[in-house]
């Protein structure tokens, strides 16, 4: 007997389907919960495991699956992808991934099966099936929840309660429909027993394809032991095949990393609204507003203050900075920077500490110097705003004059007033001024003041105009 022995496990994950119920021109198994593309959620509890390597099967989109996963796998295990080329069914997938070059020997090991379309899977769980499976020292040992089964494979069990077959919905009699305990497609199996099984595969079904749930019975059968072993919560390995699943299974992933967050320090006014993708960090004591949304590498530093309705991507928010109503992107705001409502800043935009970034105001690629105020309606590109500069309502950098982008400097301390157009490339000086209106074309030395076109008055102007409509 090996009951508890150890043997070493690998997991084989199915990517190859084309997930055709949602429609879509991204592989199912690429389209993103809470910014991480499903496969990767599932990769994420794998390789919490001790597991000697991990099989990729890919088909359907294999070059972009293979691509993404190589790009964002968070992790040095051994992976290695092998190709389901035509995709005859779960059990065609299972027998090619058991081609796969890492796999020798006399297969004394065990194999977590595992399909990419169940993003809600933990690691916990997989562990607890690995360890019932090795208990019983069966040859199968499936994870089945008890809940409601519409669309799944059903577990049929036999007098006894011993697990019989599995049948698919769509092969289903009206008997085996009313059974609640359906298939995850979540396994794990002795890797020596499994490959003889898949081997008297055949796809005479309603779907004409080689089901992985069939070795079941094949291995019964043949004298091996299966058994079944029902998952503690049955919403964890619910599969996502269409859009409205995946769209519940994100929300159950964004509740998750919320919970986590609020765990650490953070405090969100309302959960339910506030969306932070798997990738970002937060700072105890940040405060999340209604209607935020952070995605990528965003990070947000202790005592920050976001939303209402910010939308922050790969921006990184200093301590204790306030941040309403704002879109960023590529973006640094430093300590204590107050910024919104109504501001836009692109990329390659930093905020210096202390500074403030009004209404209506967009940056894009500038330096805004420690506690600079840009308050209102400007926009600031391709620029250099000196430390404690003010830059009036409706300044705008013309950064662009129509074939290159040049660059504006303001300095330290400099005054620029209201409606200036800064002609790039220009330069101000530190501490210069800008008169109202002016457009500056030319560098204004330290200490200046560019004056710009008054405008000429006219006395009765209008009284004459309407004599001469008379
Ligand atoms: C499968 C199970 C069903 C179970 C359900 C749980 C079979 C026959 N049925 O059904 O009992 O209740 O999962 O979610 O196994 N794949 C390949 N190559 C293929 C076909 C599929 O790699 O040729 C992959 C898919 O990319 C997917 C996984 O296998 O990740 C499952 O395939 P899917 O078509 O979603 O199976 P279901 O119909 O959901
Ligand atoms: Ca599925």
């Amino acid at each position: 007997m090996s009951t508890g022995q150890y043997r070493p496990i690998s997991a084989v994950v199915l990517a190859a389907g084309e997930g055709t119920r949602m429609r879509s021109e991204t592989p199912k198994v690429l389209h993103p919960l809470c910014g991480r593309p499903m496969l990767l959620h599932v990769i994420d509890a794998l390789v919490a495991l001790p597991l000697e390597r991990i099989v990729v099967v890919v088909g359907h989109g294999a070059e972009r699956v293979t691509k993404t996963l190589q790009e964002q796998m968070a992790s040095e295990m051994p992976i290695e992808f092998v190709e389901q080329r035509v995709q005859r069914g779960t059990g065609d997938a299972a027998s090619v991934a058991l081609t796969a070059s890492s796999f020798d020997g006399d297969g004394e090991d065990d194999l977590l099966i595992v399909p990419a379309d169940t993003p809600l899977l933990r690691p916990e769980t997989l562990a607890t099936l690995a360890r019932e499976h090795r208990a019983a020292d069966a040859a199968a040992t499936l994870l089945t929840a008890i809940s409601d089964p519409a669309g799944y494979g059903r577990v049929v069990r036999d007098d006894a309660g011993r697990v019989s077959h599995v049948v698919e919905q769509v092969d289903a009699d009206d008997a085996e429909l009313a059974i609640n305990e359906w298939n995850t497609s979540i396994y794990c199996f002795r890797r020596g027993l499994l490959a003889p099984a898949l081997r008297r595969l055949s796809p005479e079904n309603a779907q004409g394809e080689y089901y992985l749930t069939d070795v079941v019975e094949v291995l019964r059968e043949t004298g091996h032991l299966v058994i079944a072993a029902p998952v503690a919560d049955p919403s964890e390995p619910v599969g996502v095949n269409d859009r409205a699943q995946l769209a519940a299974a994100e929300a159950v992933l964004r509740a998750r990393i919320n919970d986590r967050w609020m765990r650490e320090g953070v405090t969100m006014t309302d959960p339910a609204h506030t969306y932070v993708d798997a990738s970002v960090e937060l700072e105890p004591d940040a405060r999340l507003l209604p209607g935020t949304i952070l995605e990528g590498r965003t990070v947000v530093g202790a005592g920050a203050v976001i939303g209402p309705d910010s939308h922050l991507v790969d921006t990184i928010v200093g301590e204790r900075a306030a941040v309403r109503q704002t879109v960023a992107r590529e973006t640094e705001i430093g300590d204590d920077v107050t910024c919104g409502p109504f501001a836009h800043l692109r990329p390659g935009s930093h905020i210096g500490a202390r500074a403030h970034i009004g209404n209506f105001v967009e940056t894009k690629n500038a330096e805004i110097g420690e506690g600079a105020k840009v308050p209102h309606l400007s926009y600031v590109g391709d620029a250099e705003i000196g430390e404690g500069a003010n830059i009036g309502a409706g300044t705008i950098t013309a950064n662009y004059d129509g074939k290159e982008k040049h660059r504006t400097k303001v300095g330290k301390g400099a005054r620029i007033g209201s409606n200036t157009v800064l002609v790039a490339p220009v330069e101000v000086g530190d501490g210069a001024y800008t008169g109202a209106g002016s457009v500056v074309n030319r560098d204004v030395p330290p200490g200046a003041l560019a004056k710009g076109v008054p405008a000429e008055i006219d006395d009765g102007w209008a009284a004459r105009r309407d004599d001469e409509d008379e």
